[in-house]
């Protein structure tokens, strides 16, 4: 078509046909319960499918000048702590089939980059991690799949100690303040109640195959549903444009 409209056998409008959106797994848990471990091995097990993986914790948004002064009473356990608009957005985004630019969070600084973003391109499958993932109702309303990692608070706290003293340049007096102060409180508050949301509560310690297997199942069934919508979209809208 001359006016800039796509012709039914445009390739413009075949990707259009042919895009079915992406199926969106929301993973929450306390801090240091495993989301990312349980994330690394779904993706392994789902190898051959375009997975795209966020983290909330790329959404940290920037300190103000006050905070930044005073970091250890800054609170990175509550909702306020994220820029959920942008997350939400990026969702949107991939849900387009579009490319999303997902910030670079440093958490030695506790700052955003401002000179590099991570480039997401779209997938069949995307895998969203985050302790308040199950709680944000931003995200909560486009997860198609929502589970929950269960893991013994003591075994976190250990973890979570080695973690931020090995990898995020903290001390283990300060891990310990602030995990007191701020994150067992958030996790009674927002993250414990969560797991009502979830479709499945997988009991994690050093890993859970039997749970991985089924959601790896539970995974492909959806995305050969998808398949078959994505043959009958084509077949419902293709006839006149078969014939030629
Ligand atoms: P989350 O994403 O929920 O914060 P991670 O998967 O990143 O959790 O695990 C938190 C920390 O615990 C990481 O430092 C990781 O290396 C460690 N960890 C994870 N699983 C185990 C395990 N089975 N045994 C010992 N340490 C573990
Ligand atoms: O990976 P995990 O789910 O543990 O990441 C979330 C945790 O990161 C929160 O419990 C929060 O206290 C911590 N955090 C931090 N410093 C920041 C940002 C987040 O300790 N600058």
């Amino acid at each position: 078509a001359g006016d800039g409209s796509l012709s039914p056998k445009s390739p413009g409008r075949r990707a259009c046909l042919n895009r079915v959106q992406p199926f969106v797994i929301g993973i929450a848990g306390g801090t240091a319960s495993g989301k990312t471990t349980v994330c690394t091995q779904l993706m392994q097990a789902l190898g051959g499918q375009r997975v795209a993986l966020i983290s909330l914790d790329e959404f940290y948004r920037d300190l103000t000048e006050e905070e930044c002064s005073s970091i250890t009473d800054v609170n990175f356990d509550e909702p306020e702590a994220f820029d959920v608009k942008c997350l939400a957005n990026c969702l949107d985004t991939l849900s387009k089939g579009e490319l999303a630019q997902v910030p670079v969070y440093d958490f030695v600084t506790s700052r955003r980059s401002t000179t590099s973003v991570r480039n997401v391109a779209p997938a069949d499958v995307v895998i969203l991690e985050g302790i308040l993932v199950l709680h944000l109702p931003e995200t909560l309303r486009r997860c198609h799949m929502k589970i929950f990692v269960d893991t013994d608070d003591d075994v976190r706290l250990a973890r979570r100690i080695r973690r931020d003293t090995v990898e995020r340049g903290r001390d283990v007096e300060a891990v310990i303040q602030q995990y007191t102060r701020f994150v067992k409180p958030s996790f009674e508050k927002y993250i414990l109640p969560s797991r009502n949301n979830a479709d499945v509560v997988v009991p994690w310690r050093e890993s859970n195959t039997v749970a991985v297997d089924l959601i790896t199942q539970h995974i492909r069934t959806k995305l050969g549903m998808h398949e078959l919508l994505r043959i009958f979209t084509n077949l419902y809208v293709m006839p006149s444009t078969m014939q030629t």
